[in-house]
């Protein structure tokens, strides 16, 4: 196990050992809430159209090590940990009381009474790992870096912060106790210590969409009703359309994924408190109760663009949000959205340091991400109440197979496709 580090040198009788089979039932079944486990197996990783849980803790890292075998070991020790971690096992085969006395614990024990709570946890791949700032590749990567995974572009008001921007890996850890996804990405990083470092990361709370038309539509820090008209799980033929990569999309090694695009965006949270109601409304095009259209109806009435009041003016503002963020004005463009609710404290001046935590999954965000986030950024409303603080964009490889053996020097792992 050269390569995963001192802490990795502590765990390598527990990979080499701890060969486990990974569950075989679907990645789809699984607690929408609750103590329950998802499978960490299945044809696409879990934590995308898996119910999204109540809260997160998503990192990313920077890769250390030149060594592409070190980077392989790492993978293969992640995905091990994972695979144990969702199943409400400790990370190591020892867990944290027990294993080597003169060794550190193979984990670090914070979880060790509490259930699998839903956890998943999802990795991506950024365009850094693939590529170094002077443009040589890394890892004997040539050629093998989707056209797709390119940088995200300025846009218009951007105010992005160098350290909450990009990585080479990142993982997106939910579960329903926050606790539970800490532990998660903690260990993580314990694991991967002298091969990756971590880079930045962020905690959410209480998430600001739907995957499942079972769960209610939560709430976002403006008060309003968020992911009435997100993708869910059940619309399969839109899920295969805007969210999988599909066979002959560019890159094969990651058919069955997706794109995941993060964008850390603060919300001015004093000043729209102090916006009027009817302002506010307008701004999101949606009443702030039930969240119908302002055209009418339910929160799940199609809105009507075209709906006039009296004057002939439009019901629906056409700089709302949800009319510049609709398929209509978007060439028929959908996303999966699974962000959620942040604050970190305040910053100072006796403003909270608060916002939306954006995460969303496509299959090709150069048609489905930067066309609407242009959009947005130039002519919508709410913009002058929002700063996008931080940004990152991740190839999210397949699920590793049902059934497959993990763990010592053999296993299956996440992203062995491209390595192969
Ligand atoms: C803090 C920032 C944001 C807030 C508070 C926010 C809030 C909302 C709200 C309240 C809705 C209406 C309910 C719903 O369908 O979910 C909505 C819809 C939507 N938003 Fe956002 N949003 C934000 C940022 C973004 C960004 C950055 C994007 C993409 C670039 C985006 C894309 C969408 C999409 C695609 C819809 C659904 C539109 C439809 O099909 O009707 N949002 N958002």
């Amino acid at each position: 196990m050269a390569g995963v580090g001192l802490a990795g040198a502590g765990l390598a009788g527990g990979f080499a050992a701890g060969n486990a089979t990974a569950r075989t039932s679907a990645p789809s079944a699984g607690p929408a809430e609750g103590d329950g486990a998802f499978a960490f197996t299945g044809e696409h990783q879990a934590g995308i159209t898996t119910p999204v849980q109540d809260s997160l803790h998503f990192a990313t890292w920077d890769v250390t090590t030149q060594d592409r075998d070190e980077v392989v070991a790492l993978l293969r020790a992640w995905t091990l940990a994972a695979s144990r971690m969702t199943q409400g096992l400790p990370a190591g085969e020892f867990g944290p009381m027990s294993g080597p006395y003169d060794a550190p614990p193979d984990d670090t024990g914070e979880a060790e009474d509490l259930p699998a709570s839903g956890l998943t946890i999802t990795f991506g791949f950024g365009p850094s790992f693939f590529t170094a700032a002077d443009g040589t590749p890394r890892f004997g990567l040539d050629g093998r870096r989707p056209d797709l995974l390119a940088d995200l572009p300025h846009f218009p008001g951007d105010m992005l912060e160098d350290a909450r921007c990009g990585g080479d890996l990142a993982v997106q850890a939910c579960a329903n106790d926050p606790q539970v996804a800490v532990h998660a990405i903690r260990n993580l990083a314990r694991i991967a210590f002298g091969t990756a470092s971590v880079r930045w990361s962020q905690l959410g709370y209480g998430r600001t969409s739907s995957t499942t038309t079972t769960q209610p539509t939560p709430r976002n820090l403006f008060g309003f009703k968020d992911g009435t008209a997100n993708i869910t799980s059940e619309e399969s033929a839109a899920v295969d359309e805007h969210v999988w990569v599909a066979p002959g999309d560019g890159a094969d090694w990651l058919t069955g994924g997706s794109y995941l695009v993060a964008r850390r965006i603060r919300m001015t949270i004093e000043t729209w408190d102090r916006a009027p109601l009817r302002e506010q409304e307008t701004i999101v095009g949606r009443t702030k109760g039930s969240g119908a259209p302002l055209s009418g109806g339910e929160e799940r009435t199609e809105p009507d663009f075209e709906a006039a009041g009296r004057g002939g003016a439009p019901l629906i503002d056409p700089a709302s949000h949800v009319r510049l963020a609709h398929p209509t004005s978007n060439g028929g463009a959908r996303m999966l959205r699974r962000g959620y609710n942040y604050t970190d404290g305040s910053d100072g001046l006796g403003r909270l340091d608060a916002g939306l935590f954006f995460l969303a999954y496509v299959r090709d965000p150069a048609t489905q991400y930067v066309p609407m986030q242009n959009a947005l950024a130039k002519h919508d409303l709410m913009s002058e109440y929002l700063r996008h603080t931080g940004s990152g964009i991740w190839a999210v490889p397949r699920g590793v197979a049902e059934g497959a053996t993990l763990g010592g020097d053999q296993g299956a792992f996440v992203g062995q496709e491209l390595f192969a």
